[in-house]
């Protein structure tokens, strides 16, 4: 265990209403972050243990991702019981001991919201593969006699996002097929159906019991998903449903708008309760431009920025995503949040050490997203792990001083790489499986966190293998090794929050883009703040007149080079 600092942060303001503007909310995923009783998979007691870190680090707020019963088939994204704790991670009491130890210290806590599917282990699937064609239990779900002569085709051509068609067989106790069920991630997820009311009730009174336990809102997986067209028909002309092209028949649909505004009325029941009204923050992988309308006051309140996470690391493409993105939040009075990766992702320190960092963006917005081959040719290139680093530190300023809030996915804020090297034995993820072994998947991102200690598993828990192996690289990167370096990520990260908690500039509100070189970000913030981030070959001079708060380089040189960002008081 590292030294356990003392909380500097004050417990939840009640009147703080608006706290969800500028949050910086910080990722922990369960698995991986902490394992308090030593058997190599994280826990709930993990978590609480560390919460001193996560204060002392500065974040607002925590976003935990699932920790609910699940046989895991796809990180606990795969939900069997919305209303418990996974064994493995805790109990109950463990939860609520939890988001307790985390308001003591200031910090909210958001939990994940899995609505769009669950597991093939929840109880109400089972019913309804019990329950056979034609009963109320299948409507529950999207069950369909397949096509062909003997119903042996799937209902319609839609893929599944870990490869392969997103519908499954469900084979009879006769041992012969009967009808296909609809998953559009692993054939361990079903999909609801959210046109039945028992779904959208259901949901209602799960949010309930969390929010009457403390926690203070949720992040919405595949926020864009739950409402299909009932018809299912094929996606057009052969174009993979992958795409969500606009006017998808199971994608960003128009009649998730009465869903989310349904689960607003939920959370602004709490308006009155100590900690405020609840908050959502939506998970839909699609342009900002597209999904700025889910975060209206009737609606979600935020949503997560994909653009900003896909975009390429050129200031052309940065300036054009950032201003798009604010333009369009500003336009429907809502923050943009700033989100470099999470547990889905390669790990920003990794990507921005590649030869594609990322896809251009445009005044219209960014070119297409790569397919999931296309991202594993990237994966392949050679990583300068130095220069992703570098860019890392000054993506790091960027994000923190644009208006609006900011995620951070654990280990992020060590620097960590992507653990691209795994034994092909120890991948969980589905994709590996489904995509007949061409996909690794995201379990690189996933490998635990690095606490202490110079080998396996450091400090991650008292003994145990962790359940991903962790690189031997990792000496030297730890949180211990790291927490009293001034010139560690880890300490750049600290300095950051800490000048974004007292600098009234920082957080909501706008920016003001100086003139400058085609290579160079250059903003300032009001009162007196200014940010400059160069990508360019040349270094950009330091104003005279301004004071260096914080820089990602040397903050002596009076300049920005290369792939640096400055923080700057004027
Ligand atoms: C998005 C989550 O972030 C990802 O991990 C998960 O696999 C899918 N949604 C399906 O739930």
């Amino acid at each position: 265990m590292t030294s356990q600092p003392t909380p500097t942060a004050d417990p939840i303001p009640a009147e703080d209403t608006n706290w969800w503007r500028s949050a910086v909310v910080y990722q922990i995923y369960p698995r991986s972050f902490a394992d308090h009783n030593g058997d190599g998979t994280g826990d709930v007691r993990g978590m609480i243990d560390r919460l001193p870190h996560l204060a002392e680090l500065g974040v607002d707020a925590i976003w935990v991702s699932p920790w609910y019963p699940s046989p895991l088939a796809d990180g606990g994204y795969d939900v069997a019981d919305y209303r418990d704790i996974h064994p493995d991670f805790g109990t109950l009491e463990d939860a609520d001991a939890f988001i307790a130890r985390a308001h003591e210290l200031g910090l909210r806590v958001l939990i994940d919201l899995v609505p769009n599917h669950c597991s093939d282990e929840h109880p109400w699937f089972q019913a309804a593969l019990a329950a056979g064609p034609g009963t109320p239990e299948r409507e529950l779900f999207w069950f369909r006699d397949g096509r062909g002569v003997d119903g042996e085709l799937p209902p319609n051509d839609w893929q599944a996002m870990f490869g392969g068609p997103a519908w499954e067989r469900v084979i009879g106790p006769d041992g012969r097929g009967e009808q296909w069920y609809l998953h559009l991630f692993d054939v361990r997820q079903p999909d609801w159906n959210w046109a039945q009311p028992a779904v959208a009730d259901e949901f209602d009174d799960i949010l309930r019991f969390w929010f009457d336990r403390g926690i203070d809102g949720f992040r919405i997986d595949v926020a864009d998903s739950m409402a299909k067209d009932p018809d299912l028909p094929d996606v057009a002309h052969g174009t993979s449903n992958l795409t969500k092209s606009v006017g998808s028949p199971l994608w960003d649909r128009p009649e998730l708008d009465v869903i989310h505004r349904r689960w607003r009325a939920v959370a602004d029941e709490y308006a009155d309760s100590p900690q405020g009204a609840r908050v959502f923050v939506s998970e839909a992988v699609l342009p900002a431009a597209r999904v700025a309308h889910y975060v209206t006051p009737e609606r979600l309140h935020t949503t997560f920025n994909f653009d900003a996470l896909l975009c390429e690391w050129t200031a052309q493409s940065q300036r054009h995503m950032i201003q798009l993105s604010l333009q369009v939040h500003d336009a429907v009075g809502a923050p943009c949040t700033w989100v470099l990766s999470n547990h889905d992702r390669v790990r920003v320190a990794t990507r921005y050490g590649k030869p594609i960092t990322g896809v251009a963006y445009g005044p219209e917005g960014g070119s297409r997203e790569f397919t999931p081959l296309e991202e594993e040719e990237i994966r392949a290139m050679p990583t300068d792990v130095a220069l992703g680093l570098k860019r890392a530190r000054a993506a790091a300023l960027l994000e923190l001083a644009l208006p609006g809030g900011a995620y951070v996915y654990q280990g992020d804020e060590l620097g960590l790489d992507e653990v691209d090297d795994l034994p092909e034995e120890s991948l969980q993820d589905p994709t590996w499986e489904r995509s007949g072994h061409t996909v690794h998947g995201r379990d690189g991102c996933r490998v635990p966190i690095p606490w202490s200690g110079t080998t396996s598993p450091f400090g991650f828990g008292p003994g145990g293998e962790p359940w991903l192996p962790m690189p031997a690289r990792w000496a030297g990167q730890t949180v211990a090794d790291q927490e009293h370096d001034p010139t560690s990520h880890l300490a750049l990260y600290r300095a950051a929050l800490a000048e974004r908690k007292r600098n009234p500039a920082l957080g909501d509100g706008t920016l003001s883009w100086v003139a400058s070189d085609a290579h160079v970000l250059d903003f300032t913030r009001e009162p007196g703040f200014r940010c400059i981030v160069n990508f360019g070959p040349d270094a950009v001079p330091i104003p005279a007149d301004a004071r260096v708060l914080i820089h990602s380089g040397d903050p002596n040189s009076g300049r920005v080079e290369t792939d640096e960002a400055v923080w700057l008081a004027i």
